[in-house]
This record gives structure tokens, sequence and C-alpha cells, in this order.
């Protein structure tokens, strides 16, 4: 008999049925003389049983006990048997095949494993063997529920992207993998060439260029599913190669694209949980994003917002803040209320956070607490009693509030900033789970100066288009970027079509003629021929599944992702090519032996 049912199928509506199960041995145990083997693949688990009481005539229960004798833990078997009702008292309400069991009648043994490197049944939270092993086994550690949940999870997700943008008449297009180096702001994967020694393609960093091209080609709505690689320190949220939603559009303003992608997630929702998510998504401008919330990319489910303190403080003789004034700098203050301040941000709790937002990057940390109507702290006498009353008034404090300033330089102090009041969030478990809070943040600088350079660089690339005249003190980029709790999921933009505006673009961003010419002479060439208005958004789904899923890692929702030190521990890659290889590539042999014991630490993940 061939396989009747998966491991997920069966029902108290199939009882007496004849089954063929095909699938692996997650766990067995006998009760006396009974065996219970749990059966899974990627659809579930069914219990199947070794019962020789229970067995009809002519079933030779001796041979048929060895047989399942030879089952070890994760072998692939096939057992034939026939469905019945589990024993009255026995059902598990958290498996949907929970209430029946198959009663064994054949088995046979497909074929044998060794013994797992680690436990593959249900996990309680911190068993998890170290993650280096289970990249290693990854063809196992898929076999967990967990993991094959999620690749389910994030192929359904795909499925609906794509009929949706089917049915909106989008065309998937593939765009090239050994292509030249894009601008996307992180190093190069690069690939020598043997016909051409001395050259090389560089792996897409996304596929920016391709996409444009795609539009002068007058395709007008394209998408792809598209891998890119970026040769950057991993994260959490950040793969050496990830899978990006890439899409294109052409005759469109920032609103059709923003509609455009509301209505994908929204479908994508319905078709994921069947509920409607609510549209449109709110928006916030790029300043107030900084200013209140610390972060470019905010997670807006929680308060603890931070008020601009510069204009009140200007006038305070305390040595710190003049000076950071000075410099152009600003103070801003973040008011814990007391509800939460008084009851457990005590005196300790005020040290930690000092120490944690100086490794953060902030100069300190002041503080002052509202008690008997005033405010209190070590640092106070250096305020007049207006100043502080003023400080009182704007951060609408009250009695038994903390207040928390800081001070410095606007973006880095922000950030820093941010960074502190996640650490604040989480410590005090403010942050709600399975919310989720869709917005854009737009309203974008086109770029930003380099505060070590001062040259400029762009703010997301240099092929958005600008808003204003770039001889503008301030130049607006018409670009935004898609957020989730938090996170960046996707970032997109109009496009300059006009090939002289681009090479503006690019002279502002210190390239001369000959170095555009060289990299990007035939882009700028190919605006030149009736680019139509354009402009797309690129969606990371590792990002966007992880979220979703509630998973810490990126790395939870790839098959085969490559570890915090960029290796892939299942093929040892990358590794040492054979001499003759880099000889026919006329590349010398630079790297000796890959001792991954030696590779430095990847930073701290959480920032
Ligand atoms: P950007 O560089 O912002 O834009 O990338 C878009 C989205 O891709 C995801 N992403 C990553 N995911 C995992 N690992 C990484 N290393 C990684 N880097 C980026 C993020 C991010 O928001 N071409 C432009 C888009 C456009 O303008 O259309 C681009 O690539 O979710």
């Amino acid at each position: 008999m061939r396989r009747t049912n998966t491991c997920g199928e069966l029902r108290s509506a199939d009882l007496g049925k004849e089954v063929c199960l095909q699938g692996w041995v997650r766990f067995s145990r006998d009760h006396g003389g009974v065996a219970f083997i749990d059966l899974a693949d990627r659809y579930g688990i069914t219990q199947v049983v070794f019962d020789p009481e229970a067995l009809p005539a002519g079933v030779d229960a001796k041979r048929l006990e060895e047989t399942i004798g030879t089952f070890s833990r994760e072998s692939c078997v096939q057992i034939n048997g026939t469905v019945r009702n589990r024993v009255e008292g026995t059902e598990d309400a958290r498996n949907p095949t929970g209430e029946i069991e198959v009663l064994i009648t054949e088995a046979e043994l497909l074929n044998r494993s060794k013994l797992p490197p680690f436990e593959l049944g249900d996990q309680k939270e911190g068993v998890l063997p170290d993650e280096d092993i289970r990249m290693k086994y990854r063809y196992l550690d898929l076999r967990r529920t967990d993991m094959a949940q999620a690749l389910v999870f994030r192929s359904r997700l795909v499925h609906i992207v794509r009929q949706y943008l089917e049915q909106n008449g989008f065309l998937e297009i593939e765009t090239p993998i050994l292509g030249r180096s894009t601008p996307e702001g992180a190093r190069d994967y690069i690939v020598p060439s043997r016909i051409h020694p001395g050259t090389f393609y560089a792996l897409p960093q996304s596929p920016q260029q391709f996409k444009q091209m795609l539009m002068v080609a007058s395709m007008d709505r394209y998408y792809q599913v598209a891998r890119c690689f970026r040769d950057e320190d991993s994260r959490k949220d950040r793969q050496p190669e990830f899978t990006q939603l890439d899409i294109e559009m052409s005759f469109v303003d920032m609103k059709d694209i923003q509609d455009m992608m509301e209505g994908l997630v929204s479908t994508m929702w319905k078709g994921l949980y069947g509920e409607d998510l609510p549209t449109p998504f709110p928006h916030i401008a790029y300043r107030d994003a900084m200013e209140r919330f610390g972060s470019d990319k905010p997670d807006m489910r929680y308060g603890l917002e931070f008020t601009k303190l510069t204009d009140v403080v200007r006038d305070a003789p305390y040595k710190i803040f003049q000076n950071i004034l000075a410099e152009g700098g600003i103070v801003a203050g973040m008011n814990l209320k007391a509800d939460i301040a008084g009851s457990k941000v005590g005196r300790n709790d005020v040290d930690r956070y000092i120490a944690y937002a100086k490794k953060v990057g902030l100069g300190g940390l002041t503080w002052m607490r509202c008690e008997d109507g005033k405010l209190n702290s070590n640092i106070v006498k250096y305020f007049t009693p207006e100043i502080l009353e003023n400080i009182k008034v704007t951060m609408g404090a009250e009695e038994g509030d903390l207040l928390f300033i800081v001070a410095g330089p606007w973006k880095a102090t922000y950030e820093s900033a941010g960074f502190l009041r996640k650490k604040i969030a989480e410590d005090l478990g403010l942050i709600p789970e399975n919310e989720f809070q869709f917005f854009w943040m737009d309203q974008c600088p086109m770029f930003e100066i380099d505060p070590v350079s001062g040259k400029y660089d762009a703010f997301h690339h240099p092929f958005v288009l600008p808003q204003n005249d770039l001889d503008d003190d301030y130049v607006g980029g018409a670009c935004f970027d898609l957020c989730l709790n938090g996170n960046e999921l996707g970032s997109g933009s109009l496009r300059i079509h006009d090939p002289e505006l681009q090479k503006a673009v690019f002279h502002k961003l210190g390239l001369d003629d000959e170095r555009i010419e060289r990299n990007f002479g035939y882009f700028v060439e190919m605006l030149s021929y009736g680019a139509p208005p354009h402009g797309g958004i690129a969606i990371g789904i590792d990002r966007l599944c992880a979220i979703l899923l509630n998973r810490e890692s990126i790395r939870d929702v790839i098959a085969f992702p490559k570890n915090r030190r960029a290796i892939s521990l299942l093929d040892g890659s990358p590794s040492k090519v054979d001499d003759d290889k880099l000889e026919e590539l006329q590349i010398l042999s630079l790297a000796g032996d890959l001792d991954i014991g030696d590779i430095e630490e990847p930073m701290d993940e959480e920032n």
C-alpha cells in the first residue's frame, strides 16, 4: 500500500479506515508490551500503536514486534494499520490528531537514523541546543515542528504575495546575479571572471538598477522575489544573503506605491489570519520619528516619547549642556510616569541606565525626580528655579515621575536615546505582544552629511528623486520606509528619470564626470532614452516572516542561513578553493586554512 495520509491528517471521522503512513519516529514509549510511537512529518504527528492483544487474526505479532524494535529515533518508517479511538482520558487536545491513533498491523523500516545530535521533539524555551549545532544539522532542525511551520508560513506568504501582484498586472522578471556593483551601502561579494582575468562580477545587493531598466523597457509593473547579497556584519535581522520582495512601477507617485503595498499587506493578512488589517497605514515624518522616539523605525506600540528641551535649558548655567548647545547639539527628555518610575525604577536602576546610556554612545544621562512638587536630583543646583519649573511643565512632570535627560549632537543622541528607550520598555514589560503596527516613515532628507568626512551621503540611495533644488539648504528625497513594530521592513522611493538630474546628484555625492562615466555611464545613458517617471519599493521577506512569527532572528525563518559569523556550518562555506582553480582564475592563493575559531565574534546583535 502507498501512503494514504500524512501524519497531520487523520481525525475521528476516519475511524476504522485502513491507512498507510510514512514518516519519522519522533518519540516512542513502551507500556507493558504495548508500544506507542509518535510518527511525525511536516504536517503533524500521529500516534501509532503496537498492541499485540488487539491485532487481527493472521498478523504475526512476533515479527511485527521485531520490526518495530528496529525503529530507532528519527528513523524513516512506514506503518499500515487501522484508525481507532484513543483510550478515554488519553486524548491529546493540543494535537489535531489527538483523538485517534493507528493500530499497527504492518511495519517497515524505510531507513534507519543514527542517534540525532539533539532532541527534535517539542522543545520548551531555553532547552534548544546551541544554534551552531542546529545549523550543522539543519536538515534535522527543520524537521522540528517549529521550524517546519516557519517554512510553511513563509511559503504561503510568498504565494499570496505573488497572486496579489499577478492580479494587479505585475510581471515577475528575473534579473542577473552576476552583475556590476550596486551602491546600496554595504560591501559587495565579488566573483572573479575566468574568461577575463583580473575582472570581477559583483553579486547584487539588490536589483535596483535592473528594475529601473525594466521600467525604461516599458514593463510598467515588475516584481521579483529576489535574492540579495551584502557583505556586512551579521545581526539578528541581517544575513549576508537574504530575500527581498522587489517592486517597481511606472507613471506613479508615492501614494500609488504605498496604496499598492497596503493592498498587498492587507491581502496577505487576510490570507494568513483571516482578519482585516486597518488601512491606510499611518505616516510619521523622519524628523518626528527621530525626535519623538529616537529611531527612524520607531516602535510606537508604547510611549516613553522624548520631548525637546533645547530651548528650555538654553540659559541654564549647567556646563555640560552649555557646551553641547554651543556646538549645535540638542537636549531632550523622557518622562517615566510615577506608576512606572515610582514603583519599578529605583536609584540602582537609574545607575544601571546611566551605565547603559554610556554603552550605547550617550555622553551621560541626567535624571530628575519630581518630589514634593519640585524636581530633585544631584544637579538641580545648576538650574534656576524658573528653568526647573519650565522643565517640569514642558515634560508634564507630576509627583513621583522620573525624568531622563539626554544631550549631544542631534542624530547620534536621538539614536542612542532610542536604544535606551527600547531597553527601558523591555525591562519594564511595556511592549505589547501580538500587536502589529504598520506605518510609513517619510519626509526624509535626500542626503546626510558624514560627520567625520563632511561629505554628502545618499540617505537612501543615489537614484531617489530629490524634492527640491539641489542647491537649497535642505534637500528632501521622495523616499519612505515601511516599518513594523520597531523594524524597517522595506524602503522605497520615486526615482530620478532625468539623466542630467541623475548626474547632478552624483556630483553632489562627490563623483566627478570621469567616475560617473566609469561606474554609471550605462545607467545615465539609459535614462536618456525616454525613461518614464517611475518608483518602487523592496520589502525584506525574511524580516517580515520573523516579525509575524515572533521569532528572535531572521535565521529562524530561513531554511539554510549563515551563522552569526557568516559561516554555513552545513557545507562548511566559505571554504578554501584548490590552488588549480585559483590559478585558472589567476588569483593567488591568499588565504591559509580557514580556522573558524580564529574569526572575531560579531558585535552585540542587539544594536
Ligand atoms: P534597502 O537597502 O533598504 O533598499 O533594503 C530593503 C529591505 O531589505 C531588507 N534587508 C535585509 N534583510 C536581511 N538581511 C540584510 N542584510 C538586509 N538588508 C536589507 C530590509 C530592508 O528594508 N533597492 C532598495 C529598495 C528600493 O529603493 O526599491 C533597497 O534595497 O527589510
